[in-house]
């Protein structure tokens, strides 16, 4: 148990990127009322999710997670979050089918609602008024009243969060991600990728495999795995009165679990020594994320880890990198080399989104596909040379057929931007990029894996 810990410790620290509430009181009841509302998540789920990534830092298996910049109320709708997960499910395959190993598989949904922005004011002509902070604080319509942070939204994101958390398990368990089910799955959200006609390849493979494996007496009766998959959620611990309010003690075991995601992030932004956020989450047991981009040094990260992580449990980090195309191989190489000499048993994942955005000549925030993928053949090149296993993926992504990040098969041009750009924050990959992107890994796994061979031979 963390020493001198309690879930409002955090308070005595300095926080950055937290909202100001002007009304105090409405906050207090907010507070009060989610901390009697029930769990979203149970510790004993979060505990196997960290057992799982357990496997992935010994380089057994690999982590996706994707999903939205930011979840918005107005985007809440069935079928955004079937797409969304019916992509992430049709990369595990991919990545499965080609790895051989497990893919972990986590939703950045079901309450990534809160973002850090890179100003606290935002200016349209003459008018500046405090800039968007996601739906659970403020609101994106550009008038002063709408930016106001308002704690009622921390109910209407709690209640939203249970009704996704709920659709994403009913998927997950209720017979739609039953493997037999891949070949169902229409691909015309990924319009005409070249990369369609590689997935029904895959797909029809892996029905052959099935069908011999059933005329061998394996179907989904006698192995249940064959039936659903488990589905995990996260997303960045940033607003901290929200997560202390949903902090409860495990009855089995008395550890403190923030229970309103089975993993939580820390952002580049608030990862620094003395924070709040990293206050907070050292003393909640849930498997947690730290981004690390260009700004941590390697005695800052060993330092950080010591916090998060005193026991040095395996499962416990996940270190997601984020340095941007250019910068990966020099910046992520010492961090690499130094957690493996301190013997650190971290997850090491790639968010090749965060380093890569750049503004388009239309004005439209993009990241161009290319640049993503280099940043990914960067990550893989560093924990190759360093005897590493590249672990795990960390995208923004949406099951929509979206123009917000150029480039990809089908190619999106600066100009297409403005048809379909639809992000409540940060551009994302769109459904035929993200397959993509997963055939793109699945070669690198493969290459990974027959590099092994080859020393072990
Ligand atoms: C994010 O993942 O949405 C984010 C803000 O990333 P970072 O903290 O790496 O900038
Ligand atoms: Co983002």
């Amino acid at each position: 148990m963390a020493q001198n810990w309690t879930a409002d410790s955090w308070r005595g620290f300095e926080g950055r990127h937290l909202p100001v509430y002007p009304d105090a009181e409405k906050l207090n009841e907010v507070e009060k009322t989610l901390t009697s509302f029930p769990p979203l998540v149970f510790a004993g789920e979060a505990r196997a999710l960290k057992a799982d990534l357990a496997q992935v830092a010994a380089g057994k298996g690999f982590l996706l997670q994707g999903g939205d910049c930011a979840e918005s109320f107005a985007e809440f709708h069935p079928n955004n979050i079937r797409d969304t997960f019916r992509v992430l499910l049709q990369m595990a395959v991919v990545l499965t089918f080609a790895s051989k190993q497990p893919v972990v598989k986590v939703g950045r949904m079901a309450g990534q609602f809160a973002k850090p922005r890179s100003s606290p004011v935002e200016k349209i002509g003459d008018v500046e008024l405090p800039s968007y902070l996601g739906d659970n604080i403020n609101g994106i319509d550009f008038t002063a009243e709408s930016r106001i942070p308002d704690p009622e939204r921390m109910l209407r994101a709690y209640s939203q969060a249970a009704a996704t958390l709920n659709l994403l398990r009913a998927f997950a368990g209720g017979g739609y991600a039953n493997l037999r089910q891949v070949h169902q799955w229409t691909l015309d959200h990924i319009g005409k990728s070249p990369w369609a006609t590689k997935f029904r390849e895959t797909a029809d493979k892996i029905g052959e495999a099935l069908d011999f494996m059933e005329a061998c007496g394996v179907d989904p009766r006698t192995v249940p795995q064959l039936q659903g998959t488990s589905f995990y959620t996260s997303h960045e611990a940033l607003l901290l009165a929200y997560e202390e309010a949903m902090t409860r003690q495990d009855s089995l075991t008395g550890e403190w679990y923030d229970t309103s995601a089975h993993m939580l992030w820390i952002g580049d932004r608030t990862r620094f020594e003395g924070s709040a956020h990293v206050e907070y989450l050292r003393g909640v047991n849930n498997p947690i994320g730290m981004k690390c981009g260009p700004s941590l040094s390697v005695d800052a990260l060993l330092r950080m880890l010591d916090t998060l992580n005193p026991s040095r449990e395996a499962g416990r980090m996940t270190l997601i990198s984020r340095f941007g195309h250019d910068k990966v191989e020099a910046g992520l190489a010492p961090l690499v080399r130094a957690v493996k000499r301190e013997g650190h048993p971290v997850v090491w994942s790639c968010d090749p989104m965060h380093g890569n955005v750049i503004k388009a000549d239309n004005g439209y925030k993009t990241r161009p596909f290319d640049r993503i993928l280099t940043e990914v053949k960067g990550f893989f090149a560093v924990h190759r040379a360093e005897g590493t296993h590249a672990g795990g993926i960390h995208i923004e992504m949406t099951g929509q057929d979206v123009t917000e990040c150029t480039g990809g098969a089908v190619a999106i041009t600066q100009e297409g931007l403005a048809d379909r750009y639809h992000t409540h924050c940060d551009p994302r990959l769109n459904a035929a990029q993200s397959i993509e992107l997963a055939f793109l890994l699945a070669e690198a796994l493969n290459a990974e894996r027959e590099g092994a061979k080859a020393e072990a031979a």
